[in-house]
């Protein structure tokens, strides 16, 4: 059997990076000449930058590939130097909820991945899997611990593009898994992203010993990296092993719905801080220029008896996280 190709689009990216790294660890032994051996070939794709040399020189041998997703520029490329994959991760996303409010139409087009599943789709002889990221922000936030069959009704662009997105990977593919992820945390990545980390924010503001405001009536199920990545490890090894195609929905959440306050709670108490400068305020009184659901907290049931993955409690989080950061 030859080796199987695995290729995340939007390597670069947080979760990209994690799953890049967690790939090669899990597809690399040594040989009896203690020489490196290898049972997938690895390339992901990077869009504004170039791919960064710490990144590279932790996944030797994988190949980057320059994509837009808006176009779909980039992945005949990967055609020709790369073959078809048999797993395509999909990370790639205008992220950040604030950016898709004020570009609606560049969010829809980077989100909605038209381009790669057209590409996809141009394979005629074998089908591959397509793992791709949404949101827990799909979900109104009305009511407590979602499940995947309730209603989407998402109320900022952002998840209105996640929603597209998901529309028309069930429409127009027949082999996928989608994961609606909650916000995820943990250590930085080998080659650190531009955006703020959500612990390790909250222990710098903290650190400070000054009073800082978190808000109390917003709540989430935040997952842990590396929970998410085995998730999509375990995807992986599933289509690799049964071949067997899939049309499979998950909330990929944590098991604690907690508050901004809760969250901070938890870094204070591991760090020792003083948990009374956390000042409790509720999200209505800040304007942070999109709409942000309530209580998009998710039911995880689905996930549990299907990977039979346990992600870690969001207290144990904080404390892989911190003491990653503490060894880098
Ligand atoms: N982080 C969270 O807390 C969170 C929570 C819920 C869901 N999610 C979802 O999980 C996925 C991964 O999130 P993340 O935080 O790892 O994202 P991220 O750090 O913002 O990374 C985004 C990736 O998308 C790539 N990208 C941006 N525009 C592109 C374009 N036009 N064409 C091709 N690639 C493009 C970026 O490439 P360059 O950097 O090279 O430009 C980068 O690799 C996303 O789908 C996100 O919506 C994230």
């Amino acid at each position: 059997m030859g080796k199987k190709k695995l290729l995340v689009v939007g390597g670069t990216g947080y979760l990209g990076q994690h799953l890049l790294q967690a790939y090669y660890a899990s597809s690399s032994s040594s040989d009896t000449n203690g020489n490196g051996v290898s049972s997938f070939d690895l390339a992901f794709t990077h869009h504004s930058t170039p791919p960064p040399k710490l990144l590279l020189h932790a996944i030797p041998g994988s190949i980057p590939f320059q994509v837009d997703l808006k176009t779909g520029v980039g992945f005949e490329s990967i055609s020709n130097a790369f073959g078809q994959p048999d797993v395509v991760v999909n990370c790639a996303a205008m992220s950040v909820p604030r950016a898709c409010e004020t570009d609606p139409d560049t969010a829809h087009a980077i989100n909605v991945p038209s381009a790669l599943v057209n590409w996809l789709q141009s394979f005629k002889e074998k089908i591959s899997l397509l793992i791709h990221l949404s949101t827990d922000q799909v979900y109104e936030g009305e009511k407590s611990f979602y499940k995947e069959e309730d209603i989407a009704i998402p109320v900022n662009v952002y998840g209105k593009t996640k929603v597209a997105a998901e529309q028309f990977i069930s429409e127009n593919y027949s082999n996928y898994a989608i994961l609606r992820s909650s916000i995820i945390y943990g250590p930085q990545t080998v080659s650190p992203v531009p955006k703020s980390l959500p612990i390790q924010w909250m222990d710098g503001v903290l650190a400070k010993g000054e009073e800082v405001q978190f808000f109390h009536d917003e709540f989430r199920c935040p997952i842990f990296v590396k929970d998410l990545v085995n998730m999509i490890l375990a995807l992986t090894r599933l289509w690799i092993s049964e071949d067997k195609q899939i049309q499979l929905l998950l909330n990929a959440g944590g098991p604690d719905r907690v508050s901004r306050v809760q969250m901070a709670e938890a870094v204070a108490q591991f760090r020792g801080y003083d948990t009374s400068k956390i000042k409790s305020v509720s999200a209505s009184s800040v304007d942070r220029g999109v709409k942000s659901p309530s209580d998009i907290s998710m039911d995880i049931t689905r996930l549990l008896q299907t990977l039979k993955i346990h992600p870690v409690s969001f207290k144990d989080g904080v404390r892989l996280t911190l003491e990653a950061e503490a060894k880098n």
